[in-house]
């Protein structure tokens, strides 16, 4: 599938206003800029997170079909600190297992006056079907099947800023399971948008993208060319719960060819970022000196998330 090949239009609205966020693609520079300009306030010189009492007359459910510990909870904790009413709907207990239909649980989560859904779901395109059928309510994709993590990858924005200032002149390199990491299909959405000019997909064959690669993106197959002199590295998690089994690497043999190591990191820019979107499997995709060490900014990019989602909730109630 191509990176957010699913048509995100009812996200913006005849005036253009965003009252969805369903994927990146579609999505202009200015809009793009002004959520990551508003999550930037939301945060002090420090890169702490402030409070907010923008949302305090509204209702955030989170309905997360597959299991989550960051994108869940930094939404819950976002919602919060924008002083909004929040539910974690119990889906394990919920009426959709009495085979009530999801938009029948839709329309009666509506009926309790939640004005937004945060929805996470295997099946690509979910969260665009339900924002097609509701009305007067706000959908936000929390990743949908191998489609697009529009949130992972505005924090990941979020974060590559406040690092390198300008997207200008950047060499980034995705690195490891792309083909099935919404996470990828997105920041090669945003990172095209925002103007990255070197953008490289650094896999084995059989991960990496699906069908022609975007205009202007370069894919490698060898991670020392892939990394050598760029300023960022965005590593992704083997997904194997999204492989067929002839896929599955072996892990160590992944690691040796794909894995960064404090050797390897040589080959980027001495000043060179490292990120993973969680959950990191440490000895895989990076090896902990990696992890911990000073160009590792995953701890920044959790609480960057929260930012970032904060913002998404404030610019799509027209609060700022
Ligand atoms: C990612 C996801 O769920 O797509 N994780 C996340 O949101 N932090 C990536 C992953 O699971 O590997």
């Amino acid at each position: 599938m191509n990176p957010e090949s699913i048509s995100n239009d009812p996200q913006l609205d005849a005036s253009g206003k965003l009252i969805h966020l369903l994927g990146l693609k579609g999505l202009p520079k200015t809009e793009l800029e002004h959520i990551l300009d508003v999550a930037n306030d939301l945060l002090d010189s420090k890169g702490n997170l402030k409070k907010s009492k923008a949302l305090d007359d509204m209702s955030v459910a989170n309905l997360f079909f597959e299991p989550s510990t960051r994108t869940r909870n930094t939404f819950e904790i976002a919602a919060k600190r924008t002083s909004a009413n929040t539910i974690n709907v119990d889906l394990a207990n919920s009426a959709t297992k009495k085979n009530e239909t999801l938009m029948d649980t839709m329309q009666t989560l509506k009926a309790m006056q939640i004005d937004m859904f945060v929805i996470r779901h295997k099946e690509s395109g979910l969260p665009h079907r339900i924002a097609s059928n509701i009305d007067g309510v706000s959908i936000i994709n929390a990743g949908d099947g191998t489609n697009a993590h529009p949130t992972q990858a505005l924090l990941d924005m979020l974060t590559i800023r406040q690092h390198k200032g300008s997207f200008d002149d950047l060499s980034v390199a995705i690195i490891g399971d792309i083909r099935h990491s919404r996470v990828a299909h997105s920041d090669i959405q945003a990172l095209s948008t925002l103007g990255v000019k070197d953008i490289r997909l650094v896999a084995p064959e059989n991960l990496q993208f699906n069908g022609e690669a975007p205009e202007g993106v370069r894919c490698f197959d060898n991670l020392h060319e892939g990394i050598n002199g760029v300023d960022v590295m965005m590593t992704l998690r083997l997904q194997k719960e999204r492989m067929m089994s002839a896929d599955i690497p072996n892990e160590q043999v992944y690691f040796e060819t794909f894995g960064l190591t404090d050797k390897k990191l040589k080959l980027a820019k001495p000043d060179a970022i490292v990120m993973h979107p969680g959950p990191v499997n440490r000895g895989i995709e990076l090896d902990s000196g990696v992890a911990d060490g000073p160009q590792s900014v995953i701890l920044q990019q959790v609480t960057n998330g929260i930012a970032v989602r904060m913002a998404v909730m404030v610019v799509l109630a027209g609060k700022a």
